[in-house]
């Protein structure tokens, strides 16, 4: 018999995985890709990307803002979730309904099948930008996951471990790629490498983060 594969290339496997619980799901996203992107033009139009500012009184080389019940926000006071947007002194913009089938469908297939996002974090990184080794811990129950959705320029994830010392594996994330992490990987220390320059065909020279929480 024939080898079936003869002629084919040798393709990544869909689902990767980084530690226990966690996982990248290679292009999950990319049969919605222009949905989602119609979806995030509206929710821009009623809460724009802003530079949030640390505590410590750094504006953050990444723009943010959010859609959902709950936005995550930091300013020289600390890190919160809030149902408000303090720009425009409005309730975020709810979060769209592809934007949640997609996080529930995504966390499913990685195992955590009662998934159910109040909160979407919207990341804008330009060449330069980048997101120091951080904790997700601002949300009230770390036994939901987290699932954070790549589009546009690709970028280098940092996966840590449980102490912020422990050196990161890196992983590459491209346009589509979906990351899923909870169970004994929830509180593991992440963050994104300082962003590549590079044109993206849809998106051009930005990438876009999606990162869905249950935080309340
Ligand atoms: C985050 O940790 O909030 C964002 C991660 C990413 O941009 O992929
Ligand atoms: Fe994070």
């Amino acid at each position: 018999m024939r080898d079936l594969f003869e002629g084919h290339p040798i393709v990544e496997p869909a689902i990767e995985t980084m530690s226990e619980g966690a996982f990248i799901l290679r292009g999950f996203a990319k049969p919605q890709d222009g949905e989602l992107l119609q979806a995030l033009d509206d929710v821009l139009t009623a809460s724009p990307f802003r530079h949030m500012v640390t505590p410590g009184g750094y504006a953050m080389s990444v723009a943010m803002t959010n859609c959902g019940a709950a936005g995550w926000i930091t300013d020289r006071t600390g890190y919160r979730y809030d149902g408000t947007d303090p720009q425009t002194g409005l309730p975020w913009p709810a979060m769209p309904h592809c934007f949640e089938a997609l996080a529930s469908a995504a966390a499913a297939a990685a195992g955590y099948p009662a998934f159910r996002p109040d909160a979407c974090l919207i990341n804008r990184y330009v060449p330069g930008a980048r997101l120091s080794l951080h904790q997700d811990r601002n949300e009230r129950d770390f036994a939901h996951p987290i699932v954070s959705v790549s589009l546009g320029l690709p970028a280098t994830f940092l996966f840590g471990g449980p102490k912020r010392s422990d050196t990161p594996s890196r992983f590459a994330l491209r346009h589509g790629d979906v990351v899923v992490w909870g169970g004994p990987s929830r509180l593991r220390f992440h963050g994104i490498a300082e962003l590549k320059d590079g044109e993206h065909e849809t998106l051009g020279r930005q990438r876009i983060n999606l990162t869905f929480r249950r935080a309340l």
